[in-house]
């Protein structure tokens, strides 16, 4: 069947233009040739022009941790689509946790922005996952549901080819602590279910579900090994060219 894994570096709030550059200088040279995955970096919007120029002509693909999904307008602070396809960005990540808990994102603003993203095709990867606490209360399958339903409301299976998802339980991001691949499957099982009867067993089949929280080099080969997983968001351990390099190359 073949879904080929998206290996992606979400930076976060880290990195100069300087450093960004530096990076790509020494990573591109690790992973060049490198086609049985796909790669793509998420850095901040005022590094996307420079790495956007950096990786030009090279396997690896840019894009923003978030747009917005409004076309233009008077929205201070954000960044929208037609200005991130204006200077190279092909791909957008959309409802990081992150943007959920600090910056209040709904699944309704980020289901307006899915749409947007498909819109002007972009491939988004939209985030999701459990906190500790409904993951304690037995509550991670009813959360895992409603937020992909929340995000894909309106979405065609016609439209629905780009969509990439994220599965990140919050406990695991940033804490050193990862799901098993047992229980990051199990997820995704329960995610790719929700998927087919939203949008049919083909548009299942074929999406790609990228597990995220404390990916490093020591533990992604036995995530991204699993049939079910197909691929890594990755935090921490993507700020560093041959740590990625190693994720890349699990
Ligand atoms: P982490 O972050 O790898 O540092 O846990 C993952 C993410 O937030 O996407």
């Amino acid at each position: 069947m073949g879904r080929k894994a998206l290996i992606a570096a979400n930076w976060k709030m880290y990195k100069t233009p300087a450093e960004a550059a530096d990076f790509v200088k020494a990573f591109l040279p690790l992973v060049a040739g490198h086609t049985r995955d796909e790669i793509a970096l998420f850095p901040s919007p005022v590094l996307l022009p420079t790495v956007v120029a950096a990786c030009a002509g090279s396997n690896v693909a840019v894009g923003a941790q978030n747009i917005y999904f409004a076309e233009e307008g008077a929205y201070t602070g954000e960044t929208s689509v037609g200005q991130l396809k204006a200077i190279g960005g092909t791909h957008t990540l959309i409802g990081h946790s992150e943007r959920r808990q600090c910056f209040a994102e709904t699944d309704e603003i980020v289901n307006k922005k899915l749409h947007t993203a498909l819109k002007h095709g972009l491939i988004p990867v939209v985030c999701i996952g459990e906190v500790l606490e409904e993951r304690e209360a037995g509550k991670t399958a009813d959360v895992l549901k409603t937020q992909v339903t929340g995000a894909f409301v309106g979405i065609t299976p016609e439209a629905a080819a780009p969509i990439v998802i994220a599965y990140e339980p919050v406990w695991a991001i940033g804490t050193g602590k990862t799901a098993t691949p047992e229980m990051a499957v199990e997820a995704h099982r329960i995610i790719r279910a929700e998927v087919a009867k939203l949008l049919g067993a083909d548009v299942a089949a074929n999406i790609r579900i990228l597990y995220g929280g404390s990916v490093k080099p020591e533990n992604a080969t036995s995530l991204i090994g699993e049939e079910e997983i197909d691929g890594a968001l990755v935090g921490g351990a993507s700020l560093k060219a041959d740590s990625f390099e190693k994720i890349v190359k699990y």
